[in-house]
């Protein structure tokens, strides 16, 4: 049980499945917390925060933004705003994971639409071009050939920001009509999930559904790996199985959604998360 003064608070403007069971969680264990919106958030050099912020904010930028500046006002945040950085940028994830040498798909990164014709080139098509900051797979194209790219690297020429004219191309795995999500919290992998869908992109956003897969200690230490190399503490991480069975890491999650996970699982992962932040406050 917490002390009185301990302090706990959840950032997350919309409060959906996650967030709510994360805050059941916590009434019923009896500790009070705050619910940070960061649509109404100001965070000034004269506020003292003795917080331990969970952050469950949804869009990426504010995510960042609001767990760098708690941080300078004195908070703990889960996960680190420096965490928030890498893992919700492809690139600096993919990054973070070679340094590690953990096997990811094989990536280059064009720093402008044009280069990306010869990016292409080097990684071999079908490819697979996405943003760097994104979520539930929007935006992310599968690239068949030469011809398609040029149409597609036009709109991406087009599109507004200059951060979205950095052009990040991946291998396209062949993988079956699933990929592997495994749920990291303070080092330990909770299970894992395939989540299996009809469209190559296998997002439970999109439609696809997550069912139990048996964590192997293979997937288990790649995951823990992961995350660790992003610096998460808590993260949903997304492996890939090619045809030979060969696993990569795809990408890590922080701020990761778990509805689909809890379904396919007996375990509470609100409540594990819960009680993580609990035991993070506490130290
Ligand atoms: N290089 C790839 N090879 C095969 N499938 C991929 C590849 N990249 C992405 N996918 C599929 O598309 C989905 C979304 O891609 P991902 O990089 O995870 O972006 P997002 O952050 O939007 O979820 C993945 O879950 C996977 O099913
Ligand atoms: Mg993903």
């Amino acid at each position: 049980m917490m002390n009185s003064d301990t302090r706990l608070a959840v950032l997350a403007s919309r409060v959906r499945f996650e967030e709510k069971q994360i805050m059941a969680a916590l009434d019923r264990r009896g500790v009070s917390f705050v619910h940070l919106d960061p649509r109404s958030l100001v965070v000034s050099d004269d506020t003292r925060q003795d917080l331990t912020v969970l952050n469950r904010e949804i869009g990426h930028y504010r995510a960042l933004y609001a767990a760098s500046a708690l941080e300078s006002a004195g908070a703990a945040v889960l996960n680190t705003a420096a965490a928030t950085h890498v893992s919700g940028d492809k690139w600096l994830t993919t990054s973070a994971l070679m340094a590690k040498g953990l096997p990811t798909p094989r990536t280059a990164l064009a720093m402008t639409p044009e280069a990306a014709h010869d990016a292409l080139d080097q990684i071999g098509y079908p490819a697979v071009v996405k943003p760097l900051v994104g979520s539930w797979g929007r935006l992310v194209t599968a690239i068949p050939d030469r011809a398609t790219a040029v149409g597609i690297l036009e709109h991406v020429a087009a599109l507004p920001s200059p951060q979205q004219h950095i052009v990040y191309v991946q291998e396209l795995v062949e993988k079956a009509d699933r990929d592997i999500r495994v749920l990291v919290v303070g080092g330990e992998a909770l299970g894992a999930t395939y989540r299996r869908g009809d469209e190559w992109r296998t997002n439970v956003a999109r439609g696809a559904v997550s069912v139990k897969c048996d964590l192997t200690n293979v997937h288990a230490k790649l995951a823990v790996a992961a995350a660790e190399a992003v610096g998460a503490e808590i993260a949903g991480v997304d492996l890939l199985e090619d045809a030979d069975g060969h696993l990569t890491v795809l990408e890590v999650n922080d701020r990761v959604e778990f509805r689909g996970f809890q379904d396919a699982h007996e375990i509470d992962v609100a409540d594990v998360i819960a009680s993580y932040a609990i035991a993070r406050a506490e130290a």
